[in-house]
């Protein structure tokens, strides 16, 4: 068996991942990451897209921004539209803060970059990944290549996803799971067609969600609620289209501008958080800990705040000889995870339809929608939580 050793085991090469090793690498701390799929799958697989400011701020001051500052796409705001119009949410002018529009594989691919360019080990193909003594003496076990290997370590961080293989390992009775599930899904396109808004737009219509976004200044971005068991090769490319426009044309004439359908697939969506995130030396963190439906485009910006938290942890065990802050990490993450959690539950409440719900529920979620986008204080509280609270 091929034996290594380092100070930080990390299992999954997404966004906690790679930010956390990334992370401990600026402190001195080495680690290795482990990822079951190869490079280029990780770096063509198209997720979220939304970078809240402190995700921004972080990868500039961490070395990640030259590509970032060139080809992601500031946004001052959102828009929300129903019952026809469209109205604008202005972030800036209410928090003094912004998002910016850079997608989830871009990210990857700057932080895959920045940590082989720093000599760092990132075990792409690892086959049969095991994680195993995490009250006393890590150790991450898989086949690479054929040969079985062992990492061991001081810590693991597991950072692989929701379907990973860290959560289900620690042992039962420990982990308490809060979860809800939606009675829809949705569908996603990205279509090679010039943005028509500079910046998103959020739709709630008689007829269910709908979600105008963008990548680059020739691709966008758009998505549909559908239902959760939907086929979708049920819905052709006209099909679609024939939704979106549907749902989004406002009465001045705004609509998406149509092209060719470069990628289409469906999302299911849930909410999930399991407390503690932590067990002995192993800590969870993204997805592996908790997930939330993708209204709030919070998904990959939790990920990121996870490690931000985990690496100060880990840097304080080093260097002051302190549990401290690893003792805390949990509960410091949960705290502003359950924030993350109501908001995106809630952004989910009022812009979907609820085939529960009836005529009343309806013009409540009309009423919502207009006090929100006519009170200061009702913008406001949106935009604090869209572009994203502070860590501590
Ligand atoms: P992941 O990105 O899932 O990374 C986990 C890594 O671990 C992966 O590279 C995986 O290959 C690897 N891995 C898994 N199992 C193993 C194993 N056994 N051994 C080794 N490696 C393993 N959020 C939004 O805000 N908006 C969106 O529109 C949006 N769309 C999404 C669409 C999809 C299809 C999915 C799945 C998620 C989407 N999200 C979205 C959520 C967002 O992408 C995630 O919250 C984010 O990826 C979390 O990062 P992570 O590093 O925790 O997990
Ligand atoms: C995107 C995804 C989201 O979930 C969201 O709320 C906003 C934008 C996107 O993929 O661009």
């Amino acid at each position: 068996m091929k034996k290594l050793r380092t100070q930080v085991g990390i299992v999954g090469a997404g966004p906690a991942g790679l930010m956390l090793s990334h992370l401990l690498h600026l402190e001195g701390i080495d680690s290795i990451v482990i990822e079951n799929q190869n490079r280029q799958h990780i770096e063509g697989r198209v997720r979220a897209g939304v970078l809240e400011q402190g995700t921004v701020d972080l990868m500039r001051r961490t070395g990640l921004g030259d590509r970032l500052d060139r080809e992601g796409l500031p946004h001052d705001g959102v828009y929300l539209s129903f019952d026809g119009s469209r109205h604008h949410l202005n972030f800036r002018e209410l928090t003094g803060k912004c998002i910016t529009v850079y997608a989830q594989h871009e990210v990857i691919k700057d932080l895959v970059r920045a940590r082989l360019d720093a000599d760092g080990q990132i075990l792409f193909n690892a086959a049969g990944v095991t994680v195993h003594n995490f009250d006393s003496s890590p150790a991450i076990r898989f086949q690479q290549n054929d040969e079985a290997c062992e990492v061991s370590c001081d810590f693991i961080g597991g950072c692989d996803g929701f379907h990973g293989v860290c959560r289900p390992s620690i042992p039962e009775g420990v982990l308490t799971v809060f979860e809800r599930t939606y009675p829809f899904a949705w569908l996603g396109i990205l279509a090679e067609a010039a943005p028509s808004s500079e910046e998103l737009v959020y739709t709630y219509h008689d007829r269910g969600f709908a979600l105008f976004s963008m990548r680059s200044p020739t691709v966008t971005r758009l998505y549909l609620q559908c239902s959760p068991d939907e086929d979708i090769h049920n819905w052709s490319d006209e099909r679609i289209w024939e939704e979106l426009l549907r749902r989004m044309t406002t009465r001045d004439g705004w609509a998406p501008n149509r092209g060719p359908v470069l990628q289409k697939g469906i999302t299911d969506m849930r909410s999930f958080v399991v407390e503690p995130m932590q067990c002995g030396k192993l800590f969870l963190a993204g997805d592996a800990a908790h997930i939330v439906p993708p209204t709030g485009a919070k998904g990959m910006n939790l990920a990121i705040a996870d490690v931000t938290v985990l690496s100060r942890a880990i840097a304080g065990f080093y260097k002051g000889k302190s549990k401290a802050l690893l003792d805390a990490y949990s509960s410091t993450c949960l705290r502003r995870l359950w924030k993350a959690q109501r908001f995106s539950w809630w952004m989910t409440a009022m812009l979907h339809r609820w085939e529960s719900q009836n005529e009343f529920d309806h013009r409540r979620q009309l009423a919502e929608l207009d006090y929100l986008t006519s009170s200061r204080a009702a913008m406001t509280s949106l935009a604090e939580n869209y572009v994203g609270l502070p860590l501590e």
